[in-house]
């Protein structure tokens, strides 16, 4: 299939101001000099944004990471998951149509398409509001025939039910995600002989679907102030481009910044996240023993433990080895000493020196006063 840039273009193209924050993120996990390996990334979540992929949000990525345009413009016309041309303003469908969702119906799928949106694929229904194509495996196979829209899956789908769930969409409803024959999950249609609680009880949908269900935003494109899933690098690096989303998010009236600056001036410079221990650290040179060791609790009081992984540069491993070393709370990291900070340190098993490196003593002591660090 030939994929070039579609014939007509808009004038320009922004991230919003959380999307521009999480793709600032994204770039400084890249050493200096390589920030074109966040490129992927970055023009996917242009694509979020848009819907498909513009000439103008190209070039925009590209110079946002320094790159030549035609580097960039490689990258998207190389893969499949990007699209070249407008999708659908609603939803762009994309039925599965290989061997196991085309032994069991995809082919009737995609006659839906053809006579709903548009004959062909990839080009609009005549209100604008639906696109289409054929794609290959999306590993759900033992749901089949099945289609991904937006973010999510629809399984053991038939024609009636994706006519239905078209019309939905259209209507402004999100049909029900998830098995669309009152399967659970993927167990057997003549039903399942194990784990009955779990469809017998009062769980209603798998718990992929129901997350799904419960966010309920399979349309809505990516603007950047979606909660993430995961806690991860944005949260544990700068307390994150998740948090600095938030903020820009809630503040419609905050220009975006120009690429070039943007890429100049990053957000916040994240912490180091966790990897193999420092191993040049000057609490290695604070002779410690066992007396050093600071106070430590049993537990954590009332049973509610601070979430530590509002230290920057604590994940959830180093979390887990703190609380099972008897520290739950920030307090109690605000008040170690020099020696009981290099006594952590050296006992910090596979991250020795992180303590006095990333600064914990004095991040802890914001963190206790009830601020951010
Ligand atoms: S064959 Fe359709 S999901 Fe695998």
């Amino acid at each position: 299939m030939l994929r070039r840039l579609h014939s007509e273009q808009p004038e320009s193209f922004e991230f919003a101001p959380a999307n521009l924050a999480w793709a600032q993120n994204q770039i400084s996990k890249y050493p200096e000099g390589r920030q074109a390996s966040a490129i992927i990334p970055l023009l996917w979540r242009a694509q979020e944004q848009e819907g498909w992929l513009t000439r103008p949000a190209i070039e925009y990525v590209a110079d946002m990471l320094g790159m030549a345009y035609i580097r960039a413009l490689e990258v998207a016309s190389f893969y499949f998951m990007f699209q070249l041309q407008p999708v659908g303003s609603v939803a762009h469908i994309q039925i599965c149509g290989t061997t196991s969702c085309m032994i069991c119906g995809a082919e009737d799928l995609i006659k839906v398409c053809r006579e709903k949106i548009a004959d062909k694929p990839h080009a609009l229904s005549a209100d604008g509001k639906f696109s289409w194509e054929e794609v290959e495996c999306l590993g759900a196979c033992t749901n089949a025939p099945m289609a991904q829209i937006g973010k999510d899956y629809y399984e053991d789908l038939t024609e009636e039910k994706l006519a239905q769930m078209l019309d939905d969409m259209a209507a402004g409803k999100v049909p029900q995600v998830g098995p669309q024959n009152g399967r659970f999950a993927s167990e057997p249609k003549s039903g399942i002989s194990s784990l009955t609680d779990f469809v017998n009880g009062a769980i209603k949908l798998n718990a992929s679907a129901q997350l799904a269900d419960e966010i309920g935003d399979t349309i809505k494109r990516i603007d950047g102030t979606e909660v993430p899933l995961v806690q991860g690098w944005e949260d544990q690096s700068n307390g994150g481009a998740a948090k600095a989303t938030g903020v820009a998010a809630n503040d419609d009236k905050t220009p975006a910044a120009k690429p070039a600056a943007a890429a100049q001036t990053p957000v916040e410079t994240p912490a180091k996240p966790e990897k193999a221990e420092d191993t040049t650290n000057v609490s290695d040179e604070i002779e410690v023993s066992d007396e050093d060791k600071p106070a430590a609790l049993e537990a954590a009081r009332n049973n509610q433990p601070d979430d530590l992984k509002k230290i920057k540069g604590v994940g959830p491993k180093l979390e887990k080895l703190l609380n099972s070393m008897g520290f739950f709370h920030f307090d109690q990291v605000a008040a170690w000493t020099d020696k009981e900070l290099a006594w952590v340190d050296q006992n910090l098993e596979g991250f020795k020196g992180r303590a006095t490196r990333d600064e914990w003593v004095a991040q802890a002591k914001t963190l206790a006063s009830g601020e951010e660090s």
